[in-house]
This record gives C-alpha cells, sequence and structure tokens, in this order.
C-alpha cells in the first residue's frame, strides 16, 4: 500500500487534483495496487480556516506518508497578507525545505498533435524533449531578506543570493545521472559573467564534468538561454540551472509543450517526493471546470516513476493523455479549430478509461 498525501490547496487545485487520483484510481484497478489518500490543507485554504498558509498536521501528515500530490496555491485573496503568511513564502517554499526537496524535474515534452496549439512555430517546437532540472531549496528564494530606512527617507531592500558546493554538487549529480539515462548532454546554466554565485556554479560543474567523460557538458548564460529556447528547443537534453533561473525558465520552456496546463514536475531528493503541476492556481478560470488537468495528472505520472518505481504503470499514464490527445480532445487552453472541447472533469474521465481500458 502506498500512502499518498493530497494537498489541492488554492484556486484549479481543488479541480485538478481530483482528476488526478482518478488516474491513479485507475492504475490501482488495473495492476491491483492500493493507493490510500489522505487529504490536508495549504495555501490560503488553510489561512482562511487555522489562520497559517502551512499547519503543522499538515506538514507532519506529509512526513509521513510515501508521496505527496499538490494542486496549487495562492490568489489575489491572499496577496497583501503578510509575507510570511502568504501562500507561496509562507507555504511552498517551507514545505519544500522541510521536505528536504533539492531537486525539481520539469520534463518539456511537445505531445503529438500539440504542435498548434503552441503560440511558437511548429517547425520550432516539432520533437522538443527537454529535462529541466532546477535547484529548489537553495538560492535567492532562501536567502536572507531585509529592508531598511534611507536617508533620503526611501527604503533600501535585499535578497541574498548565495550558494555552497555542496548545494551545486548534489544537484549537479543528479543531472548529471539523468543524463546519462537520456541523450547524455547536459547544460548548466548560470551567469558567471556578473555573479559570484554562478562562478562557483560553473567552476563546481566543470569540476564534476571529469567524473561524467561520457556526457557532452557545456555551459550557457542564462539570458542567452532563454533566447535559445525559442530559437532552437531541439539543442536541449537535460538543463540544470539554479532556483531562480530555473522558475523562470520552466515557465519559458512550458510553452514549448502547447500550454503550461501540460507541464508536470516532480520535487526529490528527501524521504518523500512532491508532486504538482507547474502551473499556479489560475484564479480567473478557478470554479468554472476549464482548468487542464493534464499537468497535475502527468504529475501523478512522475510519483508513480520517481517515488514508487512503478515505471510500465507511469508510462500507462502518459500513454492515455497522448491517446486521449491524438483523438482530438482538449481543454480550452489547447483548443483550436476542429477539436473537441472538454471540461476539467470530462478530460479526467477521458484519461481513467483509457487507463482502465489499456489505450
Ligand atoms: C513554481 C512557482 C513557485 C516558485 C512560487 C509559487 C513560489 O512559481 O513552482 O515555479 O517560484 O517556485
Ligand atoms: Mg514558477
Amino acid at each position: 500500500m502506498y500512502k499518498i498525501a493530497v494537498l489541492p490547496g488554492d484556486g484549479i487545485g481543488v479541480e485538478i487534483v481530483p482528476e488526478a487520483i482518478k488516474a491513479l484510481n485507475a492504475v490501482a484497478e488495473r495492476f491491483g495496487h492500493e493507493f490510500a489518500y489522505t487529504a490536508a490543507l495549504i495555501g490560503g485554504a488553510a489561512y482562511d480556516e487555522v489562520g497559517n498558509p502551512l499547519p503543522a498536521e499538515t506538514l507532519e501528515l506529509c512526513r509521513n506518508s510515501d508521496a505527496v500530490l499538490l494542486g496549487a496555491i495562492g490568489g489575489p485573496k491572499w496577496d497583501n497578507l503578510p509575507v510570511h503568511l502568504r501562500p507561496e513564502v509562507g507555504a511552498l517554499l517551507p514545505l519544500r525545505k522541510e521536505l528536504a526537496l533539492y531537486a525539481n524535474i520539469r520534463p518539456s515534452v511537445l505531445f503529438p498533435g500539440l504542435s498548434q496549439a503552441s503560440t511558437l512555430k511548429e517547425e520550432v517546437i516539432e520533437g522538443v524533449d527537454i529535462l529541466v532540472i532546477r535547484e529548489l531549496t537553495g538560492g535567492i528564494y532562501f536567502g536572507e531578506k531585509s529592508r531598511e530606512k534611507t536617508a533620503d527617507g526611501g527604503q533600501k531592500a535585499t535578497d541574498i543570493l548565495s550558494y555552497s558546493t555542496y548545494e551545486i554538487e548534489r544537484i549537479v549529480r543528479f543531472a548529471y545521472e539523468a543524463a546519462r539515462q537520456r541523450r547524455k548532454n547536459l547544460c548548466s546554466v548560470d551567469k558567471a559573467n556578473v555573479l559570484e554565485s554562478s562562478r562557483l556554479w560553473r567552476e563546481t560543474v566543470m569540476e564534476l564534468a571529469k567524473e561524467y567523460p561520457d556526457v557532452e557538458t557545456s555551459h550557457m548564460y542564462v539570458d542567452n538561454c532563454s533566447m535559445q529556447l525559442i530559437r532552437n528547443p531541439r539543442q536541449f537534453d537535460v538543463i540544470v540551472t539554479e532556483n531562480m533561473f530555473g522558475d523562470i525558465l520552466t515557465d519559458e520552456a512550458s510553452m514549448l509543450t502547447g500550454s503550461i496546463g501540460m507541464l508536470p514536475s516532480a520535487s526529490i531528493g528527501g524521504q518523500v517526493g512532491l508532486y504538482e503541476p507547474s502551473h499556479g492556481s489560475a484564479p480567473d478560470i478557478a470554479g468554472q471546470k476549464k482548468a487542464n488537468p493534464l499537468a497535475t495528472i502527468l504529475s501523478a505520472a512522475m510519483m508513480l516513476r520517481h517515488s514508487f518505481q512503478l515505471e510500465t504503470e507511469a508510462q500507462i499514464i502518459e500513454q492515455a493523455v497522448r491517446s486521449v490527445l491524438a483523438e482530438g480532445y482538449r481543454t480550452p487552453d489547447l483548443m483550436e479549430d476542429g477539436k473537441k472541447m472538454l471540461d476539467t472533469i470530462e478530460m479526467g474521465d477521458m484519461v481513467a478509461n483509457k487507463i482502465r481500458n489499456g489505450e
């Protein structure tokens, strides 16, 4: 039996998580596994209920589970709270830190039939298959923050960006191991022409490269990388980068898959993995059954792969998503002429049926 903590969160989180559970249940039925789900509050929903975006019981539940499935958190309703109570800084970042999830994996894969849904040209994104590995518990998001008053009556705000050799080494090793399983090409992204932390990053990668002679290593500045991702994305296999650069580049890379609604993510490194779509809580479409559940469903597939070592089952989910798309079914974010529109629940049902029937 696998124990899964379920944290739907805010906005569309509460709509998409049940669809991922349907997919997991279909897998359980077909393969005879048992998944036991326990739900808990997180984010704005938790703040409203108990005054804390990351209640101690939620953290405790996560620690005692085999994996965590998260929807999305945040929204305008909570944007003006003191910073430590906001869903992003008060819940998601500490959850990642507490669970020691230093490696965030975001695969940008163009699913067949979706090349028209992207704003980018078909010939640019055809065949894209990139794995972005983002360092998730260090860097400027976790550095010391401060404010002070200045003599001119204004203020000065500071965010510290620092990385240690240890932090860089473990994520870069992780990326090398991933590259070994793929096309053996690793691009390390930094800003070593300006930042000291990036210079240490690059030196550390150059040292580790000696241990992985079978993997081709390259280095790229982050500004260039953001350009190359839309100029010629097929040049990339595995990208490894620090926390903030990875945050920004993965949103950009999501457009290579057609929609950010297609981009799953896995955060691992500690005892318990966390699986969540890369997108946010989308308050503008919340409650309207318009959300695309596929990123969350694909995150559940990553859970089977990375936390439970159920590779066949993970591939069954991914195959089901491919066949639903191949048959022309689309949520509104991916809709185009000649396709059949489904709402969030219909899309989840469709994928679960395919899993059951092995399509
Ligand atoms: C993401 C999100 C989060 C991040 C926010 C919500 C704190 O943008 O998972 O990419 O920056 O890591
Ligand atoms: Mg982000």
